[in-house]
């Protein structure tokens, strides 16, 4: 099996890189070096010329507030690109494995399934929502896995610092009124994989950590795995005062992949220990 991966320099992307690897798997990786995403041309040419099994595209403008300020390459990563890959893969009939996001929809509910109406709130939510569309416009053999705040070791985003941040014992603004699920990136690549494997009908997934929580609880949770107090500044959506409006309630239920594949994530404590265990607990 051939694979095509995009965004393998990205916080999933890399994992997904490395896990195609030990399985021994072909991955070929460009980076945006290689190919720029927002020149539609130059993928359409470079995609052409290549052959592949399965293309997986971990690639995004993944910056919710970034997004607010840069329309026109944000549409241009997670609209236009994924359309371009979706139609190529339909011709090379390849498999198009893609990853979107809890913010398509608007937060209103208290957990949404895959064939939940979107509403997006931000400019990021609506492009790749846009993106999921074209995608099922092209018709072809495509898994489109929504998922939320991703968090693993040794990543540069907030959930995964959060152990650091205890540890040093500096002061911790996290929401308090934001629930989503997070997902421990290591789970959510082997599962986007068994996708490929077990090839269960195409569509969308929901594949996320499975708990409810907002970033403090998460934090909270982080601090008694620990066994160390975190300084927590517990602040509303509203005080934070970020360009992009957040759902309130972003929670993804995951029962359908849990029935059709029916590999489940650990509880979180269980992925934060593993976290700290691996990374911190040495240092501490
Ligand atoms: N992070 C989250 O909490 C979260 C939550 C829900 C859903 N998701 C979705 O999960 C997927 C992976 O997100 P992530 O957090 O792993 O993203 P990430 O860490 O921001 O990585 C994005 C990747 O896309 C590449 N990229 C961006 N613009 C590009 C361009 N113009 N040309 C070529 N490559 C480009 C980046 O390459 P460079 O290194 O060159 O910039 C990087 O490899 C995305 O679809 C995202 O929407 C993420």
């Amino acid at each position: 099996m051939k694979v095509l991966l995009f965004g393998a320099s990205g916080l999933l992307g890399s994992t997904l890189h490395k896990l195609l690897q030990e399985k021994g798997i072909t991955v070929l990786a460009p980076s945006r070096d290689n190919v720029d995403l927002r020149n539609p041309e130059h993928l359409i040419e470079y995609l052409k010329q290549l052959n592949f099994d399965v293309l997986i595209n971990a690639a995004a403008c993944s910056n919710t507030d970034w997004c607010e300020d840069n329309k026109e390459e944000c549409f241009k990563v997670n609209w236009i690109a994924p359309s371009i890959m979706a139609r190529c893969s339909r011709e090379k009939e390849a498999i198009f494995l893609h990853f979107s996001t809890d913010y398509v929809f608007d937060g209103r509910r208290e957990e949404y399934f895959e064939e939940d109406i979107p509403r997006p709130l931000s400019v990021y939510g609506a492009s790749k929502l846009y993106g999921e569309q074209e995608i099922i416009k092209a018709g072809g053999h495509y898994y489109i896995v929504r998922t939320s705040l991703l968090y693993k070791e040794n990543g540069k985003n907030f959930l995964s610092r959060v152990p650091e941040y205890i540890i040093k014992e500096e002061e911790i603004v996290c929401t308090k009124d934001l629930v989503s699920a997070p997902t421990y990136v290591p789970y959510l690549a082997e599962a986007s994989l068994k996708l490929i494997e077990k090839n269960p009908p195409y569509g969308i997934y929901h594949i996320s950590g499975g708990y409810p929580m907002s970033a403090c609880e998460f934090v909270s949770m982080f601090s008694s795995i620990i066994g160390k107090s975190a300084n927590i500044k517990a602040v509303s959506s509203k005080d934070m005062k970020r360009r992009a409006i957040r759902p309130a309630n972003s929670f993804l239920n995951i029962y359908k992949y849990k029935t059709l594949i029916g590999f489940v994530p650990e509880r979180p404590e269980v992925y934060m220990r593993r976290m700290y265990e691996r990374v911190y607990k040495r240092q501490a």
